[in-house]
């Protein structure tokens, strides 16, 4: 006897309905499984096929999975950097009528990886730092709208590339708690001191396992999120005081937030009763500044330092082809026509999952940068984009999660996981499924 399923989504997928919920999660057949590289948890999480993407599952108790699931929603509204809350399925009940654990059902983050997959041999000091860098950007931007995580960690954190550097997604929001009112510096330095202990953790787990660079501290590593958080927070809130013949530090101040990625949503300006002193004070603060410039322009939707960077391209192209005066949206769009596009369309088709497009941009101008500088000339774009093909955009393995269907071979040259401890999955076999031995020893 089974009693009826419960789904509570937004916006539901019918083809939710087609996948095995009265089996228990550790149980699906392998042709409903993704196999993707995770981080590690609590709970079971596992992903799965529907319609084409790729979601992830957890499961876990009916008030978690609800709770989990209106704060990522609730986050989402907010802009925060986040995973996608998709449904919350409960009432489940195995085939004799025993209760199953309810699930969470999120959206998984295309081209996202764990942190112990986003390298192959062993983490290097910068590659760490800039995890850390990026989790202190994320952390920041959780307490300016009064997120208190409590569980802040690079597992529970997804990355994507970023121009070089990382952008960090949230992506357990269990433990999470939203206070209206903001956060009290006491509560802050409680998320921050989670932090630390969890990324030195973290670290020294990865040493254990001689995983990790010789030259790297776990210790010295995890105490730089709170030197990046600091001067992050004291950048953007902080209040500053100068002589009034110094009025242009207002606008240097303005200008420094819009390089780190924010917007000034408001900034008080109180002169001292003598009116010799100004004191400006930034209020609102909002990140991605150069995400929403370029978005505006062209509509490309791309992390924070790739639309920087996309940005300076364009700037550069109105330069040269001296368009200074013409409409910015229109000479936006010429160079989305003339310049972005061509180099996009150009990836051959079975290279298209490597990277993301604007990644690829990124990567192809450093690359130009590089070839120009070894031969001492000006590498045309088109000649970089054949070198850049060839020699690097090749040799990388996928990133992407839209994978073949379900029966399909999986070509990520990384070994999957799923919990430790299980059967070896070699790189490219058959993803029959997504167990694995404990991946993190071979990556
Ligand atoms: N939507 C998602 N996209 C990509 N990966 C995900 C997603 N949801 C979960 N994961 C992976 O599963 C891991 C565990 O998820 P998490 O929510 O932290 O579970 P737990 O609450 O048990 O700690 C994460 O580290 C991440 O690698
Ligand atoms: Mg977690």
């Amino acid at each position: 006897m089974t009693g009826s399923l419960s789904i509570t989504a937004a916006s539901p997928d019918p083809a939710l309905l087609d996948l095995p919920w009265r089996e228990p999660l550790a149980e699906w057949p392998a042709r409903y499984i993704a196999a993707l590289p995770k981080g590690l948890s609590r709970h079971l999480v596992r992903f799965a096929h529907l319609s084409g993407h790729v979601i992830a599952i957890k499961e876990t108790s009916e008030e978690f999975a609800r709770s989990e699931y209106e704060m990522l929603r609730t986050l989402q509204k907010l802009d925060v950097p986040c995973v996608e809350p998709l449904a919350v399925i409960t009432n489940r009940t195995d085939g004799s009528g025993e209760p199953l654990d309810s699930v969470l059902v999120t959206r998984h983050l295309k081209f996202s990886l764990p942190y112990r997959a986003l390298y192959s041999q062993a983490l290097r000091p910068e590659t760490a730092t800039r995890l850390v860098d990026a989790l202190a950007v994320l952390l920041v931007r959780l307490h300016t709208i009064g997120f208190f995580w409590g569980d802040v960690s690079l597992s529970n954190t997804l990355f994507r590339r970023d121009a070089g550097s990382f952008a960090a997604y949230l992506v357990d929001a269990e433990t999470g708690r939203l206070h209206p009112g903001g956060l009290s510096n006491g509560q802050r330095e409680h998320d921050l001191e989670i932090a630390r202990v969890n990324i030195a953790g973290e670290l020294m787990d990865l040493e254990a396992g001689g995983r990790i660079d010789a030259s790297l501290d776990p210790v010295a590593v995890s105490e730089g999120i709170i030197a990046a958080y600091r001067s992050l927070w004291g950048e953007l809130t902080g209040s500053e005081s100068f002589s009034t013949s110094e009025r242009w530090r207002i606008n240097e101040r303005v200008g420094r937030l819009n390089e780190l990625g924010f917007d000034i949503g408001e900034l008080a300006i109180t002169t001292d009763e003598s009116g010799r002193r100004v004191r400006i004070q930034p209020k609102v603060v909002d990140a991605g500044h150069h995400q929403r410039r370029l978005l505006r322009l062209t509509g490309l939707d791309v992390e924070e330092n790739q639309a920087r960077r996309l940005l300076n391209d364009l700037d550069s192209y109105t330069l040269a082809f001296d368009k200074q005066q013409l409409d910015e949206e229109m000479v936006a769009h010429e160079w989305v026509m003339r310049v972005f596009e061509p180099i996009v369309n150009a990836i051959p088709r079975e290279l298209k999952g490597k990277l993301e497009p604007a990644e690829v941009f990124h990567q192809l101008l450093e690359h130009r940068w590089f070839l120009s500088q070894n031969e001492m000339r000006d590498v045309p774009l088109a000649e970089a984009l054949s070198s850049y093909i060839q020699h690097v955009l090749r040799f990388r393995r996928d990133e992407a999660a839209l994978f073949n269907p379900p029966t399909g071979t999986l070509t990520m040259p990384l070994p999957v996981v799923d919990e430790p401890g299980s059967a070896v999955q070699p790189a490219g076999s058959d993803s029959t499924a997504d167990a694995a031995d404990d991946w993190r020893d071979r990556v």
